[in-house]
């Protein structure tokens, strides 16, 4: 039979500002799903948080995008929530966009990354959880593991990796996605991931048997509510291990602290931090974007585990790295490149001071006008 990880996380409040859950709100989740391992919809089941974003990491026989798992998943977001109202916690049910619940969790504001596997004689995974950022954060490391020799050396020594691995694009706006094979088409998968607010890698297969080998949560809230509702901390599963990355060299693909969008009010890049599950609360400027990684194995749907990936002094140097990124990206202040570029900002009052200072802007002879970007230009087709 086979078996499906789901991973679906919320932000259901969190105690004083955006950086933790509390443990009253995971209490509550967690009544739901041991209920719902006593009445046979879950296998089994673990509960975590990585700052504000309580994480349910759950194992069934039903298949992805199950009715009675997502309505599981929603029950214990919405007990999560009337306590977190009961505490007064801050952004009581906020990434909960909607009041009823209507077959599945799509679209309704949780992040979701399932995977329906035939589990191997062992079968080790890896999940990461992150706070303070997006699903394309996700892009890099997926193609440091799957597709650069340089980080996974089985790619090159491994007969059972050697042929590569499929990388499933998502382009979040136009709502399409399109499969690109590595390592011959490199250059076209980095051309889109390189831009991960609009191309999120969605799943990647191994190209010798199409079998799966990670998923990520794609949601994008304000996409989703058409304004800023909090950043969309997402989540990736990853399997490891015979045919898959080492856990080893999934690892390595978070040993550089690289930039990703989120931070402080979801508006300013900053160094996604790998940390241990004690560390996982977002504190300096709401951040630094923190990661942390569970590692277990699955059993006939079982969870054994976790094991603490990044609760490693292995990953010190790392941590060390990115909080002098922290500096160096803070001084900025509210220049950009530390903050984001105004399309992608979360917040903005740019057009209304715009507004209010179009009458003191005065035309500068001699000054061509330019109306649009050379990339705007390509799009349409022109010269
Ligand atoms: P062990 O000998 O410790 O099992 O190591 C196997 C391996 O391939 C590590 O990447
Ligand atoms: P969250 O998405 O983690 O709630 O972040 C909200 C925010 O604006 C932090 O500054
Ligand atoms: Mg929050
Ligand atoms: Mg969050
Ligand atoms: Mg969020
Ligand atoms: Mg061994």
């Amino acid at each position: 039979m086979k078996t499906t990880i789901s991973v679906i996380k919320a932000d259901i409040g969190s105690l004083a500002g955006h950086h933790v859950v509390h443990p009253d709100t995971m209490a509550a989740a967690n009544k739901v799903l041991a209920e719902a391992k006593k009445n046979g919809i879950i296998i089994d089941y673990y509960i975590t948080n990585v700052g504000d974003d309580m994480e349910l990491i759950m194992t069934h026989n039903r298949g992805e995008l199950d009715t009675k798992v997502h309505e599981t998943a929603w029950d214990a977001f919405k007990e999560a929530t009337k306590v977190a109202k009961d505490l007064g916690l801050y952004a009581a049910g906020q990434d909960l966009l909607s009041d009823t619940f209507s077959g599945n969790l799509k679209g309704m504001g949780p992040g979701i990354a399932e995977m329906e596997i035939e589990e191997r004689p062992a079968e080790p995974i890896a999940i990461f959880m992150a706070d303070k950022t997006e699903p394309g954060a996700f892009n890099y490391p997926q193609y440091k593991m799957f597709a650069d020799p340089f980080n996974t050396a089985g790619l090159v020594i491994d007969p059972t990796m050697h042929e590569g691995y499929k990388f499933e694009i998502l382009d979040v706006y136009a709502g399409e996605s399109v499969t690109l094979n590595a390592p011959e088409e490199i250059y076209d998968i980095l051309a889109l991931i390189g831009t991960p607010s609009q191309y999120v890698i969605r799943r990647v297969y191994r190209k010798a048997d199409n079998i799966i080998a990670s998923v990520t949560s794609i949601e994008r809230l304000n996409l989703l509510a058409g304004k800023y509702v909090g950043k969309d901390d997402p989540v990736m599963i990853v399997r490891v291990q015979h045919g898959f990355p080492a856990l080893g060299e999934v690892l390595e693909a978070f040993s550089f602290p690289y930039l990703v969008p989120g931070w402080m009010r979801g508006s300013h890049y900053g160094p996604l931090m790998p940390v241990s599950q004690r560390d996982a609360r977002a504190t300096r400027f709401d951040g630094p974007p923190r990661l942390i990684g569970l590692g277990f194995n699955i059993k006939n749907g079982r969870l054994v585990g976790p094991s603490d990936l990044f609760d490693d002094p292995a990953f010190d140097e790392t941590r060390r790295l990115a909080e002098q990124i922290a500096d160096y990206m803070r001084r900025h202040g509210p220049f950009m490149p530390h903050r984001l570029e105004p399309t992608e900002m979360e917040y903005t009052t740019l057009p209304l001071i715009q507004q209010k200072l179009k009458a003191r802007f005065k035309k500068e002879a001699g000054v061509v006008e330019a109306k649009k970007s050379i990339y705007e230009k390509q799009v349409e087709g022109g010269d």
